[in-house]
Protein backbone atom coordinates (compact mmCIF):
# COMPACT_ATOMS: atom_id res chain seq x y z
CA UNK A 1 0.00 0.00 0.00
CA UNK A 2 1.75 3.64 -0.97
CA UNK A 3 2.41 5.22 2.52
CA UNK A 4 1.58 9.32 2.94
CA UNK A 5 4.62 11.49 3.09
CA UNK A 6 4.64 12.20 6.97
CA UNK A 7 5.89 15.94 6.61
CA UNK A 8 2.61 16.09 3.77
CA UNK A 9 0.36 14.46 6.43
CA UNK A 10 1.66 16.64 9.84
CA UNK A 11 0.68 19.82 7.92
CA UNK A 12 -2.38 18.24 6.77
CA UNK A 13 -3.95 18.03 10.28
CA UNK A 14 -2.06 21.00 11.54
CA UNK A 15 -3.17 23.32 9.62
CA UNK A 16 -7.21 21.76 9.65
CA UNK A 17 -6.71 21.70 13.24
CA UNK A 18 -6.24 25.89 12.98
CA UNK A 19 -8.95 25.91 10.53
CA UNK A 20 -11.49 24.23 12.23
CA UNK A 21 -10.76 26.17 15.18
CA UNK A 22 -10.93 29.44 13.25
CA UNK A 23 -14.30 28.70 12.19
CA UNK A 24 -15.53 28.20 15.69
CA UNK A 25 -13.79 31.30 16.47
CA UNK A 26 -15.54 33.37 13.28
CA UNK A 27 -18.98 32.28 14.78
CA UNK A 28 -17.92 32.82 18.44
CA UNK A 29 -17.19 36.91 16.85
CA UNK A 30 -20.36 36.55 14.81
CA UNK A 31 -22.30 35.16 17.57
CA UNK A 32 -21.15 37.86 20.13
CA UNK A 33 -22.09 40.65 17.55
CA UNK A 34 -25.26 39.20 17.37
CA UNK A 35 -25.98 39.09 21.15
CA UNK A 36 -25.26 42.25 21.55
CA UNK A 37 -25.69 45.42 19.10
CA UNK A 38 -27.17 43.25 16.63
CA UNK A 39 -29.82 41.24 17.46
CA UNK A 40 -31.22 39.00 14.72
CA UNK A 41 -32.13 35.87 16.48
CA UNK A 42 -32.45 33.73 12.82
CA UNK A 43 -29.48 34.38 11.86
CA UNK A 44 -28.26 33.40 15.57
CA UNK A 45 -29.96 30.36 15.25
CA UNK A 46 -28.41 29.52 11.33
CA UNK A 47 -24.83 29.92 13.15
CA UNK A 48 -25.24 28.23 16.12
CA UNK A 49 -25.76 25.11 14.30
CA UNK A 50 -23.03 25.87 11.81
CA UNK A 51 -21.14 26.32 15.02
CA UNK A 52 -22.05 23.04 16.04
CA UNK A 53 -20.22 21.25 12.58
CA UNK A 54 -17.13 23.11 13.06
CA UNK A 55 -16.71 21.79 16.42
CA UNK A 56 -17.13 18.41 15.37
CA UNK A 57 -14.78 18.70 12.64
CA UNK A 58 -12.30 20.61 15.14
CA UNK A 59 -12.85 17.85 17.85
CA UNK A 60 -11.50 15.36 14.70
CA UNK A 61 -8.57 17.27 14.31
CA UNK A 62 -7.81 17.95 17.83
CA UNK A 63 -7.99 14.24 18.76
CA UNK A 64 -5.40 13.71 15.78
CA UNK A 65 -3.18 16.10 16.79
CA UNK A 66 -2.66 13.94 20.20
CA UNK A 67 -2.88 11.10 18.81
CA UNK A 68 0.03 11.26 16.17
CA UNK A 69 1.54 13.45 18.37
CA UNK A 70 1.76 16.52 15.52
CA UNK A 71 2.47 20.07 17.32
CA UNK A 72 -0.24 22.45 16.74
CA UNK A 73 0.23 25.59 14.44
CA UNK A 74 1.90 28.16 17.06
CA UNK A 75 -0.15 31.11 15.97
CA UNK A 76 -3.64 29.49 17.17
CA UNK A 77 -3.62 32.64 19.91
CA UNK A 78 -3.65 35.08 16.86
CA UNK A 79 -5.92 32.90 15.07
CA UNK A 80 -8.30 32.97 17.60
CA UNK A 81 -8.30 36.57 17.24
CA UNK A 82 -8.29 37.20 14.25
CA UNK A 83 -11.06 35.05 13.86
CA UNK A 84 -12.92 36.52 16.53
CA UNK A 85 -12.52 39.75 14.97
CA UNK A 86 -13.53 38.50 11.71
CA UNK A 87 -16.85 37.46 12.47
CA UNK A 88 -17.15 40.42 14.80
CA UNK A 89 -16.98 42.90 12.61
CA UNK A 90 -18.95 41.12 9.48
CA UNK A 91 -21.79 40.44 11.66
CA UNK A 92 -21.50 44.36 12.52
CA UNK A 93 -21.44 45.09 9.03
CA UNK A 94 -25.08 43.20 8.59
CA UNK A 95 -26.41 39.70 7.93
CA UNK A 96 -24.86 40.33 3.95
CA UNK A 97 -21.67 40.25 4.79
CA UNK A 98 -22.20 38.08 7.98
CA UNK A 99 -23.13 35.11 5.66
CA UNK A 100 -20.76 36.40 3.04
CA UNK A 101 -17.81 35.82 5.66
CA UNK A 102 -19.17 32.07 5.37
CA UNK A 103 -19.39 31.89 2.01
CA UNK A 104 -15.90 33.40 1.18
CA UNK A 105 -14.35 30.96 3.30
CA UNK A 106 -15.96 27.90 2.41
CA UNK A 107 -15.32 28.65 -1.03
CA UNK A 108 -11.69 28.41 -0.31
CA UNK A 109 -11.60 25.63 2.58
CA UNK A 110 -13.69 23.63 -0.94
CA UNK A 111 -10.60 24.15 -2.77
CA UNK A 112 -8.12 23.39 0.38
CA UNK A 113 -9.48 20.27 1.28
CA UNK A 114 -10.03 18.66 -2.12
CA UNK A 115 -6.67 19.59 -2.68
CA UNK A 116 -5.78 17.58 0.57
CA UNK A 117 -7.95 14.46 -0.53
CA UNK A 118 -5.12 13.80 -3.60
CA UNK A 119 -2.23 14.12 -0.85
CA UNK A 120 -3.64 11.38 1.17
CA UNK A 121 -2.90 7.28 0.05
CA UNK A 122 -4.35 4.46 0.88
CA UNK A 123 -2.78 4.12 4.67
CA UNK A 124 -5.02 7.32 5.18
CA UNK A 125 -8.12 6.31 3.87
CA UNK A 126 -9.90 6.80 7.55
CA UNK A 127 -8.50 10.39 7.84
CA UNK A 128 -9.17 10.98 3.81
CA UNK A 129 -13.02 10.31 4.26
CA UNK A 130 -13.09 12.41 7.52
CA UNK A 131 -12.00 15.01 4.98
CA UNK A 132 -14.58 14.66 1.83
CA UNK A 133 -17.54 14.66 4.56
CA UNK A 134 -16.62 17.45 6.54
CA UNK A 135 -15.97 18.88 2.92
CA UNK A 136 -19.62 18.41 2.09
CA UNK A 137 -20.40 20.20 5.53
CA UNK A 138 -18.58 23.07 4.12
CA UNK A 139 -20.25 23.28 0.70
CA UNK A 140 -23.64 22.78 2.67
CA UNK A 141 -22.77 26.01 4.82
CA UNK A 142 -21.85 28.20 1.51
CA UNK A 143 -25.37 26.95 0.42
CA UNK A 144 -27.16 28.51 3.65
CA UNK A 145 -24.81 31.19 3.13
CA UNK A 146 -25.80 32.10 -0.05
CA UNK A 147 -29.60 31.24 0.56
CA UNK A 148 -29.34 33.71 3.75
CA UNK A 149 -27.95 36.83 1.57
CA UNK A 150 -24.40 36.18 1.28
CA UNK A 151 -23.42 38.81 -2.15
CA UNK A 152 -20.25 39.87 -4.01
CA UNK A 153 -22.25 43.22 -5.23
CA UNK A 154 -20.11 46.18 -4.89
CA UNK A 155 -18.12 46.56 -1.82
CA UNK A 156 -19.11 42.84 -0.83
CA UNK A 157 -16.57 41.93 -3.68
CA UNK A 158 -13.88 43.53 -2.35
CA UNK A 159 -14.78 41.89 1.20
CA UNK A 160 -15.15 38.60 -0.30
CA UNK A 161 -11.62 39.40 -1.97
CA UNK A 162 -9.81 40.25 1.62
CA UNK A 163 -11.46 37.41 3.36
CA UNK A 164 -9.99 35.10 0.74
CA UNK A 165 -6.93 36.28 0.60
CA UNK A 166 -6.90 36.07 4.72
CA UNK A 167 -7.77 32.80 4.45
CA UNK A 168 -5.41 31.57 2.12
CA UNK A 169 -2.44 33.50 4.02
CA UNK A 170 -3.26 31.78 7.08
CA UNK A 171 -3.87 28.32 5.63
CA UNK A 172 -0.05 28.48 3.82
CA UNK A 173 1.68 30.12 7.22
CA UNK A 174 -0.61 27.06 9.63
CA UNK A 175 1.09 24.36 7.48
CA UNK A 176 4.04 25.36 8.14
CA UNK A 177 4.45 27.19 11.93
FE1 LIG B 1 -15.55 22.94 9.41
FE1 LIG C 1 -18.08 25.42 7.77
Amino acid sequence: MKKTNKKILEEIIRVDHAGERGAIKIYEGQLLALKTFKQDENLKKQIEEMKEHEKEHYEFFDQEIKKRNIKPTKLLPLWDLLGVGLGFGTAMLGKKAAMLCTASVEEVIDVHYKSQTYKLEGDEEELKNKIIKFRDDELHHKDIAYESGATKDGLYGLLDKIIKTSSRIAIKVSEKI
